[in-house]
């Protein structure tokens, strides 16, 4: 069966792009990014890039590559096209990009909670190399102002994506 993701175009990000990913990212998250996190990312030496489906943004990632290492920061599917392999696409051809630039490991951290996210990098093949307690906000005071724990993940890149 056609994967959704073939029938998307990538482009490179820009601060034009602001408004499209905060309405993305407010609706796939809990407690999305603000603006300004976005346009620091989007104007600093990121790889920014998202996938349009007929013209609208349906998901976007956001990399670090430098001295080796690739870092992950941040990765959002829009809800009505989520499960349908998109990240999966998406990331393992930003994985591989990131080979291209001399990646040799992948980092990210992710909520201890997030199923939807530990099965995608589980599938992609990250294993858990520690444990960062109550490093995320995970409510206000109405939820007793209670933190959740982060996850981090790394994949050695070389042996898999060369
Ligand atoms: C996490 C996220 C990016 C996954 O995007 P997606 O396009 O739906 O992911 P895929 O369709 O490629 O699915 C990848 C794997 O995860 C599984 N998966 C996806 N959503 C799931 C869910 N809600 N529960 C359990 N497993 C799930 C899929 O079944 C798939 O595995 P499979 O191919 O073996 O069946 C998306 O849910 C999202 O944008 N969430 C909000 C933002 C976020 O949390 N980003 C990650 C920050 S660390």
């Amino acid at each position: 069966m056609e994967r959704l993701f073939s029938r998307c175009d990538v482009k490179n990000l820009t601060v034009d792009d602001i408004s499209e990913m905060m309405q993305l990212e407010r609706k796939a998250y809990a407690f999305p990014w603000t603006e300004n996190v976005l346009k620091d990312c989007l104007q600093g030496a990121y790889l920014c890039r998202g996938l349009m489906l007929k013209n609208v943004l349906c998901a976007y990632a956001i990399l670090s590559v430098a001295v080796g290492e690739c870092h992950i920061l941040n990765i959002c599917v829009s809800p009505g096209v989520q499960g349908k392999g998109i990240a999966s696409d998406f990331l393992q051809k930003l994985l591989d990009e990131a080979v291209e630039w001399n990646a040799e490991i992948a980092f990210l951290e992710v909520r201890a909670g997030n199923v939807a996210a530990l099965a995608l990098y589980s599938k992609l093949g990250f294993s858990e190399i520690g444990r960062r307690k109550e490093y995320y906000r995970n409510g206000g005071s109405r939820n007793g102002g209670s933190r959740e724990d982060a996850l981090v993940l790394s994949l050695p890149l070389t042996q898999q994506h060369s």
